[in-house]
Parts: structure tokens; sequence; C-alpha cells
């Protein structure tokens, strides 16, 4: 079978890093980061993207980069713009020029969270922040190259590096006597491990014929654990479950985990 190759963009982040990982099985990975990979590009600059694409001409590209600070993205508009929108347009283009795939990652944030079951693909897309904007363009500008692709949409994702709420709650927790968390917000807690090893599926099946798997499957996909909580929940669960245990009991016997209200956090970005 041909040694496959694989880009992979972002692989310093919290699901970059896990697909490093699960990817390899699968062929040669290249991991591409802004900043500590051997091999770096900057997502802010379209002739990076493109020379990087036509010099390792990858059997996939695998784009788990983005500008992730939903708050601070409010007042970086045009960082985020460029990051999350034009660099997966790019990404797409290129992509279809050299015939390769591209897996690409986007979020919940592409709805406006006012319904009241689960999201499906179908449903109308409403951001309400700058982030959430510009995730959709980045999906738009996916979808109107009309290569391959599959867009997975995740939600509240957590795992052993970056930052995200497992990570900063554990720390709370060592840090603060007490800690308020908001319980009337409702979403789905998924693992970047689970993403990273979804993604591994999903292309171990698309090696034996990529251009037919591509051509049935191209398209938007919900890629999130079963299942739905709100954050004050899902911080109770991180404390009280056993691999943490040792941490929490031992920083944090008096912590008082309350629950609160979103509109007593009025944060930058609406969501
Ligand atoms: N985090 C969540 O809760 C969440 C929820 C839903 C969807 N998603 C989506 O899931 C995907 C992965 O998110 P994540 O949480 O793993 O992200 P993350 O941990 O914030 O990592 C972001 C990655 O993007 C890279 N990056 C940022 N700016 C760049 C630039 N100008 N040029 C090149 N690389 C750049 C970073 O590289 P450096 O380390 O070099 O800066 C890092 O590797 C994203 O598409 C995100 O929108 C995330």
């Amino acid at each position: 079978m041909k040694n496959l190759k694989i880009l992979l963009l972002g692989s310093t982040g919290q699901v970059g890093w896990e697909l490093h990982r699960s990817l390899l099985p699968l062929g040669t990975v290249i991991p591409v980061s802004q900043s500590t990979s051997p091999l770096q590009v900057d997502l802010r600059k379209g002739e990076q993207i493109r020379d990087l694409i036509q010099t390792v001409r990858p059997d996939f590209i695998v784009n788990a980069a983005a500008y992730t600070a939903v708050d601070r993205a409010e007042s970086d508009r045009d960082l985020a713009h460029t990051i999350n929108a034009i660099a997966p347009g790019i990404l797409a283009v290129e992509a279809k020029k050299i015939e390769a795939a591209l897996i690409h990652y986007s979020t919940d944030y592409v709805f406006n969270g006012r319904q009241a079951i689960p999201y499906q693909e179908y449903d109308q897309t409403d951001p309400v922040n700058v982030y959430g904007k510009t995730k959709l363009e980045g999906e738009k500008a996916i979808v109107s190259a009309e290569g391959n692709y599959l867009i997975l949409r995740t939600s509240w994702v957590y795992g052993n590096r970056g930052k995200n709420f497992l990570r900063t709650i554990l720390r709370l927790a060592q840090e603060k006597p007490e800690i308020r968390i908001v319980d009337d917000q409702w979403g789905a807690p998924t693992w970047s491990r689970t993403i990273a090893e979804s993604t591994t599926f999903i292309l171990t099946r698309s090696i034996a014929s990529p251009r037919q798997f591509f051509e049935k499957f191209t398209g938007i996909y919900h890629l999130t654990a079963s299942g739905i909580t709100n954050w004050y929940e899902f911080a109770r669960s991180i404390l009280e479950l056993a691999p943490f245990r040792t941490v929490f009991e031992s920083c944090s016997s008096s912590l008082a985990l309350l629950p609160t209200k979103i509109k007593s956090f009025p944060l930058p970005a609406k969501s």
C-alpha cells in the first residue's frame, strides 16, 4: 500500500497534539505549527501556506490550527478572520490543486445556541460572536473551493494539554476556596483524543479508495461526545473523577463549588 503523506497543521494544539499520535499508523505525518515544530507555517501568510502544500504535496491535509481565543476574538477580529476564514479557504484551494483531501475542524459556535435540543448538520447556522462568525466563514470558504473535504464540528474540547476547562478547574481547585460555575449553559464536552481517534478512524476507512470515499462523503459533520451537560456539572465530574482525586483531595478539601447563572458572568463574546 502507498505510504500516505499527512500534513498536520496546528500540531501543538489540544487536538493537533492528539492527532499527531493517532495518525502515525496511517503513514508519514508531517507536523506543522507556527512556533515549535521543525516545519513552520504562519497561517497569516497565504504564500507560506501555498509553498508548504506545493513542497510537501500531501495526500491529506489535517487542519487543527485555528484562532481559538473566543473572547479575545471580539477585539482581534482581523486576526481571527485571517486564521479561521481566509487560511482554510487557501488550504482548500491548494488541496484541490494537488487532489488532496482536507480535514478541517469547526465549532458549535456556528449556531446561536438558542435551540433546546442538540443541533444537527442541516440546522440553520447563526453565529453570535466573532469567533463563530469567522469559523463559519472558514467552512464556507472550504465548501466553495469544491474539493474533497470533511468539516468536523466539535464542542467544549478538553484534554491534558493546552488551555481548556478541565485544566482550568483543576488549577482553580488548587488556588481558590470557592469556585462559581454557570449551570444554565449546555453542551457536549469532547475529549481531544476522541476527536483525533475518530478522525483517524474516518481516514482509515477512506484509504482503500479515497476518490470514491470523498465523492460520497465530502461534507460537514458533527463530531462530539454523546450526551449533554452544563459547565457546573462538568466541573463537578472533573473534581469527582478518580484519576484526578489526588489533586482534588490534597489541595481543596474545603473547596466549595457553587452554581451560578451566565448573566452573572459578563464576557466579551456572546455565547
Ligand atoms: N477548544 C475548543 O473548545 C474547541 C471547540 C470547538 C471547536 N474547536 C476547534 O477545534 C480545532 C482545534 O482546536 P484546539 O482547541 O485544539 O486549538 P488550540 O489548542 O488553541 O491550538 C491551536 C493551534 O493553532 C495553531 N495556530 C494558531 N495561530 C496560528 C498561525 N497564525 N499559524 C499557524 N498555526 C497557528 C497553534 O500553533 P502555536 O502553538 O504554534 O501557536 C496551535 O497549534 C479548531 O479548529 C477549533 O476551532 C475547538
